[in-house]
């Protein structure tokens, strides 16, 4: 599978680990950066990860900042994005089952290597259930792309 992973500054310490990992479970690993302390701006990563997927570039995305949450806030902007924010195995599982998440994003203040590269592992090596009501929800959710009021 082809991943792009980015990160900001508070989280390129994780992505090159999770890189390493990745590329160890014979994933091929394209890294859009940051690769330093310096201080970036994490929707400019977010943005550059997302675009690689929605133009079918890779596969899917990675996304790592301090919390995760505005890698994920960030990344959800984007039509045919679905970022999921996770910090537990079980979620991991259920945002690919359910969700049919296409971007993962972690907090590297949030949780260890360990934790995080297992995150990774069972992402990725989880597809999507195909449900028929999954589908239609994941339908549902492409229809809010853009919407500015709601009217259910
Ligand atoms: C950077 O200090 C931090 O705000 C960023 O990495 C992220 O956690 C934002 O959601």
């Amino acid at each position: 599978m082809k991943i792009a992973m980015g990160a900001d500054h508070a989280g390129f310490g994780l992505k090159n680990k999770l890189a390493e990992v990745a590329r160890s479970l014979g994933h091929d690993v394209l890294d859009l950066g940051c690769n330093g302390p310096d201080s970036v701006d994490y929707p400019d990563y977010a943005a550059a990860v997302c675009g690689k997927v929605t133009e079918g570039a890779v596969d899917k995305g990675v996304l790592i900042c301090g919390t995760g949450i505005g890698m994920t806030i960030a990344a959800n902007k984007i039509p045919g994005i679905r970022c999921a924010l996770v910090h537990d195995l079980f979620s991991a599982k259920a945002t690919r089952e359910h969700n049919d998440s296409n971007v993962l994003a972690m907090g590297e203040r949030v949780i260890g290597p360990g934790v995080a590269e297992e995150i990774l592992r069972v992402w990725l090596e989880t597809e999507f259930s195909q449900g028929e009501r999954h589908q239609g929800r994941i339908g549902k959710v492409s229809k809010l792309e853009g919407a500015s009021a709601l009217h259910p």
